[in-house]
């Protein structure tokens, strides 16, 4: 069987303590830890940029897959290898240059990922796959934590069948909890992100017990 990745999320995260909180994680069991960019025009929330990934890569010590949800990205892809990232991730719908964007990663020596909004067929990607080491499947709009899981084992699955013996990830990205995570590995999936089902019942005083909802996925 296939062994599955947990790639815990902060954007659930203290942002007020993003160093102890990726330490936290990485010592109880991430085995990425994925950064949500966001530009507020691609999607209708704002996080951070360069210059906040290159301070979380001073603590990142597994893999630092940076999800790229802004439009234009091209703009902005040797800045986020410059700070660190290990997989950057463009939205295919984005902009109208997937292919170039996708080499524009590659050239930088990082691995490239490419994400499909819940609405965006697996047929979108079916010309880049040789250019692509991540296949990002949102399971929600992007834009939030917390949000409901959007059923798309139906494109894990035809995704699983177009990859064929190709060496790509497929992610899941939205709503995975210990109830959905057994639905997509099911159907195919490798890495599953989750920010509220790994950083949920914590508080100021106590931490959230990471180590336990990682395992729980
Ligand atoms: C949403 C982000 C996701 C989000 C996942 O736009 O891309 O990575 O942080 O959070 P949960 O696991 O809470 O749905
Ligand atoms: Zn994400």
């Amino acid at each position: 069987s296939r062994d599955i990745k947990i790639a815990p999320s902060i954007l659930s995260a203290d942002f007020a303590d993003f160093g102890r909180e990726i330490q936290a994680i990485e010592a109880q069991g991430a085995d990425w830890v994925h950064v949500d960019v966001m530009d507020g025009h691609f999607v209708p929330n704002l996080t951070f940029g360069p210059p906040a990934v290159a301070a979380f890569r001073k603590h990142v010590k597994t893999v630092m897959d940076v999800h790229l949800m802004i439009a234009p990205v091209d703009p902005y892809i040797e800045a986020f290898a410059e700070a660190g990232a290990d997989i950057i991730t463009a939205h295919v719908e984005a902009g109208p240059h997937i292919h170039r964007t996708l080499q524009a990663i590659r050239a930088t020596g990082k691995k490239a990922g490419v994400a499909l909004n819940p609405g965006t067929p697996a047929e979108a990607i079916a010309h880049v796959l040789d250019l692509t080491d991540l296949v990002c499947v949102m399971t929600v709009n992007p834009g939030f934590g917390g949000q409901k899981f959007i059923d798309m084992r139906d494109k894990i699955r035809s995704l699983r069948a177009m990859i064929g013996d190709r060496p790509i990830h497929i992610e899941i990205d939205g709503g995975v909890t210990q109830e959905t995570a057994p639905l997509v590995a099911e159907a195919g999936a490798d890495v599953l992100v989750a920010g509220s089902a790994v950083f949920k019942g914590g508080s100021v005083a106590t931490p959230a017990p990471y180590g336990e909802n990682i395992r729980a996925i």
